[in-house]
């Protein structure tokens, strides 16, 4: 399992030793939630302080956008050079164009789904991006209980295996090392974990983990 901490949880006053510590402590990339009241009931970061995130990380940033303007934020956030952006298939009315687009910028396309998202609506996209972000709680907020999504879990990964086996599979929301196992058996290639993580003083043993 790789494990993506997810920065909302961290201590904003020290934001980039926070960064600099989960990356020197196992994490495989950096989680960053990008928010903007509107898709989401919660607002977060903008590239002033994504930029500050990108010098401190040494891992690779895993930007999950919660926003309505996907393409917008595509352009603000490229120039930090991110692994992945992902966006939510629930806001986007043109999903192969912004696909298209991050590529265009050499960045990894994903896909996040909400809870209650049917795979279906993303059958015939599958075999254009790099991971599907599949959330296991309803996206805008840390600390929140997770909904059991394994059955959805193994539905995407049939399809995966269908359709793009090299795409990776993410779950994001409630993350902890009592569910870590089931999500592993269920399909899952990356965990995003905010609170569970940065609850605890010893960072690399609650990365280590995770990592099942
Ligand atoms: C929720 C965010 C998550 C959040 C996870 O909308 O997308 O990345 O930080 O936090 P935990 O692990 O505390 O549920
Ligand atoms: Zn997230």
């Amino acid at each position: 399992m790789l494990v993506a901490p997810s920065i909302l949880s961290a201590d904003f006053g020290k934001l980039a030793d926070e960064v600099k510590e989960i990356c020197e402590n196992g994490a495989d990339l950096v989680h960053v939630d990008v928010m903007d009241g509107h898709f989401v009931p919660n607002m977060t970061i903008g590239p002033v302080v994504v930029e500050a995130v990108a010098k401190a990380a040494t891992k690779p940033l895993d930007i999950h956008l919660m926003v309505e303007n996907n393409s917008f934020f595509v352009d603000l956030f490229a120039k930090f050079n991110p692994e992945y952006i992902s966006f939510h298939i629930e806001s986007e009315n043109h999903p192969h164009r912004l696909i298209q687009k991050i590529r265009d910028y050499g960045i990894k396309p994903a896909i996040v789904l909400n809870p209650g998202t049917t795979p279906k609506l993303i059958e015939y996209l599958i075999e254009y991006v790099d991971m599907i972000l599949l959330m296991s709680v309803n996206p805008g907020f840390g600390g929140q209980k997770f909904i059991p999504i394994y059955e959805k879990i193994a539905e995407v990964k049939e399809m995966v295996n269908l359709y793009n086996p090299d795409c990776l599979i993410e779950v994001d929301g409630g993350v902890n090392d009592k569910n870590i196992r089931d999500l592993k058996t269920a399909g899952v290639d990356i965990a995003v974990a905010g609170s569970y993580i940065f609850k605890q003083k010893d960072r690399k043993a609650s990365i280590d983990s995770l990592k099942v």
